[in-house]
């Protein structure tokens, strides 16, 4: 029986989990999504191709490989359906990989309106929210209120559906939102669902365990990143599923026990969108520089990325609450030219230096250290690692800094990506 490997993000999200996953998928025979819903965008680019995924797992342009979307996640038909009409436009038949969890919860055009009622209600306190409805269906969902894909196929859906929609309406007028009666997307909403029906859905668990009971390989693919996990993220500004490594066994039906590699997935700084503390965040040139090299956009809202140093004591505390047996370093490139980089090896609060994640992240003021910048042509060095595979020589100042985030986090950097690309990828 083999093991279930995670790839997670360790830090706010956008960290580059599509392409890795993209890049290891060949040697998995199944990719499972485990948590989140279409607030992910995982952008995937190979072949001059560029794909932007949002609930289908990033397995899905890989030959042979079966994509589970999990019962953790949360899955807006509309969205869902277009996915797959664009991926089929583009050639691809995503349906003949793709199966979905009896278990995993529907989105409703409601719960979109309630997130925005929310965020709204909030003010200046707003999360920044994607908007995809993504809080309310938890909530439904912790509420056990929801509605599941399982149920799509049972004779009274249409009462249930109409009985959590009035409810939904009751608290959209209670909390003053234009006119409950009116659900522009409802109608898109009933099509979708109708063709959702037609797609293949099992109680996916049993098809996880299968696969591993035959020896193959089996990865879990998180959305978002540990930072804004429900539990360990900077509460409140975080999303509401379990973005952990612990996720992957709730949001599969895997036993803690059958988690093999934990790879966790950060870039060589730090990024942020929507609200919340971000301790190491850059309001000057060397941000605009970051964002505007970075391309450091949002892939789902298209919202500018708040931009910021890497946080070593961030990083250290991701790594220690998933147990991240492996690091994948992404956008080394991004930072090429620059003369120094900063590192936050610990923070300030109250007048006292920490090396602990705060209870309230925005309590900390970063304490850096300084390295050598680094330059390099990622052409010229993917040569070089096609002469000799795993062990290109990194510039030094990459070196130098690769090799003071594994003395502080314990754990091995096993990838280097330096561009978008599934091919500029570099294995140490
Ligand atoms: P995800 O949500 O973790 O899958 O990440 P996103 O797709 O939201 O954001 C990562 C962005 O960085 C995408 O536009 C990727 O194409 C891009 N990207 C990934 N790795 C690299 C890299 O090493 N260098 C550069 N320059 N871009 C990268
Ligand atoms: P991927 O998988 C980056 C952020 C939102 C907001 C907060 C809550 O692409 O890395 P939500 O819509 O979940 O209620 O928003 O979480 N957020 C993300 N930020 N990448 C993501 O996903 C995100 N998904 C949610 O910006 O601050
Ligand atoms: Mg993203």
């Amino acid at each position: 029986m083999t093991k279930a490997d995670v790839l997670l993000g360790l830090q706010w999200g956008d960290e580059g989990k599509g392409k890795v996953v993209d890049v290891k998928a060949s040697k998995y025979q199944l990719v499972a999504r485990f948590q989140g819903g279409p607030n992910a965008g995982h952008t995937i680019s190979f072949e001059g191709k560029k794909f932007v995924l949002h609930t289908v797992p990033s397995g899905i342009f890989t030959e042979g490989c079966l994509n589970i979307v999990g019962n953790g996640v949360v899955l807006d038909p509309i969205g869902f359906m277009k996915e797959l009409a664009g991926l089929r436009a583009a050639g691809f038949s995503p349906e003949k990989q793709l199966v979905i969890s009896r278990r995993a919860h529907l989105i409703l055009p409601t719960h979109r309106l309630l997130d925005a009622a929310s965020e709204q209600a909030k003010g200046k306190e707003k999360i920044g929210s994607t908007l995809r409805g993504i809080g309310p269906a938890y909530m439904d969902r912790t509420g056990r209120n929801g509605l599941r894909m399982g149920d799509l196929l049972t004779a009274d859906f249409d009462q249930r559906y109409g009985k959590l929609k009035a409810k939904h309406q009751r608290l959209l007028a209670a909390m003053d939102w234009g006119n409950p009666e009116e659900i522009p997307d409802e109608q898109a909403f009933l099509e979708a669902v109708e063709k959702l029906r037609q797609l293949k859905t099992d109680n996916t668990e049993y098809l996880i365990q299968e696969a591993l009971n035959q020896g193959q390989n089996v990865l879990a693919e998180g959305a978002q990143g540990t930072l804004l996990d429900l539990e360990f993220g900077s509460y409140p500004f975080v999303t509401s599923s379990n973005t952990l490594a612990s996720g992957a066994c709730s949001g599969l039906g895997l036993a803690p026990s059958q988690l093999g590699n934990i790879t966790g997935i950060f870039k060589a700084y730090c990024t942020r969108v929507g609200s919340g503390p971000f301790p190491t965040e850059l309001f000057d040139a060397a941000g605009d520089f970051i964002r505007e090299k970075g391309h450091e956009f949002g892939s789902t809202t298209g919202r500018p990325r708040r931009c910021g140093w890497l946080d070593l004591t961030a990083l250290q505390y991701a790594v220690m609450i998933n147990g991240v047996t492996e690091l994948a370093m992404m956008k080394a490139d991004v930072l090429c030219g620059m003369k120094e980089v900063k590192l936050c090896r610990a923070y300030r609060v109250d007048g006292k230096e920490s090396r602990q994640m705060p209870f309230d992240l925005s309590t900390a003021t970063p304490i850096y250290e300084t390295m050598e910048g680094w330059d390099f042509d990622p052409s010229e060095l993917l040569q070089g690692d096609l002469a000799n595979p795993g062990k290109t020589e990194m510039p030094k100042g990459l070196q130098k800094y690769i090799e003071r985030i594994e003395q502080c986090c314990g754990v091995p950097v096993r990838l280097v990506s330096i561009g978008p690309g599934r091919t500029e990828t570099l294995m140490r």
